[in-house]
């Protein structure tokens, strides 16, 4: 009796791994994301100093946060239920995209990635973001 109760719990929890495993490999991985020449070519107007880095954490923690999680690691409240892994801002990766890549990527999105052309309108602000994703990295 006892050894048919063990062995039952182990077969329970052997697969719930499984199910587990196989919902991490179900999130893709990111496919290639080019740049527009528009948006390449794009210069960073605001300086990241410990005020932007400041104002794009507010905004960061407004409107990012619940996917990429606090340090952009891609592990924040909703990313468990996306289908698409949101990124790590840690990695050697991300370290390497121009700011232009980083602006296109944040404001105009794709697939899971929302748009924020119109709740982030002002430049500043974006750039502001841009910076304080950039710090996440250094
Ligand atoms: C609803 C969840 C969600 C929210 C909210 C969100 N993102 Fe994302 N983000 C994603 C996903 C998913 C991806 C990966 C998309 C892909 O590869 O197709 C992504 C990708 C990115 C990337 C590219 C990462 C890389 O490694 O190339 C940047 C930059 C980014 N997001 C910035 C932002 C910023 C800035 C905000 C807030 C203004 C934000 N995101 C809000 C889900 C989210």
């Amino acid at each position: 009796m006892k050894s048919r109760f063990l062995f039952t719990s182990i077969a329970f929890l052997l697969g719930s791994f499984v199910l587990f495993s196989f919902t991490l490999v179900q999130q893709q991985k990111a496919k290639e994301w080019p740049t527009p020449d528009k948006y390449a070519k794009m210069k960073n107007s605001v300086k990241s100093d410990a005020k932007s880095i400041a104002a794009g954490k507010a905004l960061w923690n407004k409107y990012c946060k619940s996917c990429h999680g606090s340090k952009g690691l891609g592990d924040g409240t909703k990313a468990a239920g996306l289908k698409t892994f949101p990124g790590n801002f840690a990695s050697k990766e991300f370290k390497a995209l121009p700011d232009g890549a980083v602006y296109y990527r944040s404001f105009i999105g794709r697939g899971e990635m929302p748009n924020y052309e119109k709740s982030i309108p002002d430049e500043e602000d974006r750039w502001h973001l841009v910076n304080f994703m950039r710090s996440l990295s250094k």
